[in-house]
């Protein structure tokens, strides 16, 4: 717990970075993180970039895992998450655009598409981290309410609250908000050897509760987080108020 969202968006990058030089990462072995979208990470993502300015974090030997991508968005759509996360981090880093594996929500075969994913991350040797953030309903990557909690790699329809809290982002209209996503699974999230999800604000703070304080349940899919040898929550107190 940080005072600040933004206290706890430098304690969870300079975390990050040390993490990845510790790993001592090359070409054939690489560093695998895992990455969500949204604006709980954008400081954090922020942070890592300045980390990056001052010669103090390299993400070439970074293999980067996206959580997910909605449906039908052209990939070069502003609000597509291809799109944020080149704008918002990618574009600003050293990362190799090899290294980026997106979800494609624009596949005719979505199987075929989400088990390249996992296949892909399993060969890598698994997600050595993974950064997440939740919805307020307690949902991690778009494993909405009810999702299993051993789910992998798939398509997702959407909850009617998260379509409407994401079109903030299409011109408040719920109507251009895409009604379903490709995402990992909740256990490819555990999977990761190390799990962080990042929580801020008064928005949060009864998913926050029911992350650590109920017990675990396919309701609030980040309960699962409990389940893991290393997950790690961070947030700033705003979010803690229902604790
Ligand atoms: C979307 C994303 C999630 C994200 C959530 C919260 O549903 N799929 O990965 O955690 O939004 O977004 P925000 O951080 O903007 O509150």
């Amino acid at each position: 717990i940080q005072e600040t969202h933004q206290v706890a968006s430098r304690w969870t990058a300079n975390y990050i970075a040390r993490k990845i030089q510790l790993a001592n990462a090359t070409e054939e072995k690489p560093f695998v993180l895992g990455l969500p979208t949204g604006s709980s990470p954008l400081e954090t993502y922020k942070e890592l970039i300045a980390l990056y300015k001052a010669g103090k974090v390299s993400f070439k030997h970074v293999v980067t895992f996206n959580m997910d991508e909605y449906v039908g968005l052209p990939k070069d759509h502003p609000q597509s998450y291809h799109s944020f996360m080149w704008d918002n981090f990618f574009s600003h880093i050293d990362v190799q655009e090899k290294n980026v594996n997106i979800l494609n929500g624009n596949v005719d075969d979505v199987k075929a598409e989400c088990q390249r994913y996992e296949d892909k991350i399993k060969a890598l040797g698994g997600i050595d981290l993974f950064l997440g953030g939740i919805g307020a309903d307690g949902h991690i990557a778009f494993n909405e309410p009810g999702s299993s909690l051993t789910s992998r790699t798939r398509d997702k329809e959407l909850n009617y609250d998260t379509i409407v809290a994401n079109s903030r982002f299409f011109d408040n209209d719920v109507n251009k908000v895409p009604k379903s996503s490709l995402t990992v699974g909740v256990g490819t999230v555990l999977d990761a050897k190390e799990v962080v999800i990042i929580v801020n604000g008064l928005s949060k703070a009864r998913a926050l509760r029911h992350a650590v304080e109920e017990g675990v349940n396919h309701m609030w899919t980040i309960s699962a987080l409990q389940l893991h040898p290393k997950g790690m929550i961070v947030c700033d107190e705003q979010a803690t108020y229902e604790l």
